[in-house]
């Protein structure tokens, strides 16, 4: 017999809203408006990764209890360290001449089809792109909700073919230190570097994002394609990815490189194990509640557990976080 488990986002039949009440019609025909001009206006030969837009809503990826952050939060409040430490330097920093169209990527490592693709080209291959609802929740303890757009990384994966060998991905993101001030520093190990076992890359939920709210991807937020795995510390969405190699070993991660005591490989979102020097039970809820947002629980695994948790089963979490 077929045992089916519902996702805990899935609605429940009686639950179930036309497409236009989702983020409120206002909302969505706002975006798709707003996407339509931004390519309309973009000029000839500076446009950003455009393929696969408009999107479309996938209703599985839609829990109408999540309320998406504002598209000007997402878009100014950011960790992009090649473009300063500051949440407010990457939106200015990102956007002075630094190009992420043409962009191109490289598959590579343990697989039949390697390949170094233009990133519109392999999204159409990927059949274009999705919109999906998610949970995002970073290791300083303050959280979001945002409407990414892109694919799923297992169409990737499959795509790329890995030989039996290949037990984990990685995700080398770009190097240009003219571009990005951050890189003529020594703030990190550069270029971003991140990594998921082969398992958790294949996952339902690991999403490669091309957009936000139906528009292309910004500079700041990692253009033209970037890392989603929201049951994990942002740490791990690595930005403008320009790399992805399957290999046989455990990556070493750009944050764990820095300072593996406070930052793990697996960085699992946790309430119950907490950062070295801040708690992880509880997060600021960014735009709600006033400049610093309201406080909620944290849920474990971002409250993606039934999606994830059997990866991890008869492993310590404290010991790997
Ligand atoms: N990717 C790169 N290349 N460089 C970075 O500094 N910061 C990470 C992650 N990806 C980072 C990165 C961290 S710490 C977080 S919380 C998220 O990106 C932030 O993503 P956002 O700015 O889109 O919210």
């Amino acid at each position: 017999m077929h045992l089916r488990f519902p996702k805990a986002w899935e609605l429940p039949e009686s639950a179930a809203t036309p497409e236009s009440a989702y983020l409120n019609r206002r909302a969505i025909l706002k975006t798709l408006g707003l996407g339509a001009a931004a390519l309309a206006l973009a000029p000839r030969g500076l446009r950003a990764t455009t393929a696969g837009f408009p999107t479309r809503v996938n209703a599985d990826y839609r829990d109408p209890a999540l309320k998406p952050t504002s598209y000007e939060l997402i878009t100014s409040y950011n960790n992009f360290y090649e473009f300063g430490t500051g949440k407010e330097d990457p939106k200015p920093n990102a956007n002075r001449g630094w190009k992420t169209e043409p962009w191109t990527v490289e598959l590579t490592g343990l697989i039949n089809n390697p390949i170094k693709i233009d990133a519109n080209d392999l999204v159409t291959k990927m059949g274009g792109a999705e919109q999906r609802v998610y949970r995002f929740r970073c290791v300083e303890a303050w959280s979001m909700v945002i409407p990414w757009d892109g694919f799923p990384l297992s169409k990737l994966i499959k795509f790329a073919d890995p030989k039996p060998e290949a037990k984990f991905v990685t995700f080398t993101t770009f190097n240009d230190p003219k571009s990005a001030p951050g890189q003529r520093t020594g703030a990190l190990d550069w270029p971003y570097f991140e990594g998921l076992r082969m398992d958790e890359a294949m996952n339902d939920l690991s999403f490669i994002a091309t957009g936000i709210y139906g528009r292309p991807i910004p500079n700041q937020n990692g253009a033209p394609l970037r890392l989603v795995v929201p049951w994990k510390y942002g740490f791990k969405y690595g930005k403008s990815i320009v790399k992805i190699d399957f290999v046989a070993k455990e990556p070493v991660n750009t944050w764990k490189a820095m300072q593996a005591r406070e930052y793990g490989f697996y960085a699992n979102v946790n309430p119950m194990v907490d950062h070295p020097r801040w708690s992880q039970a509880s997060e600021r809820v960014i735009g709600a509640g006033g400049a610093f947002g309201t406080r909620q629980k944290t849920l474990m695994f971002n409250g993606y557990e039934a999606q994830v948790a059997g990866l991890y089963r008869g492993m310590d979490l404290r010991r790997n976080y």
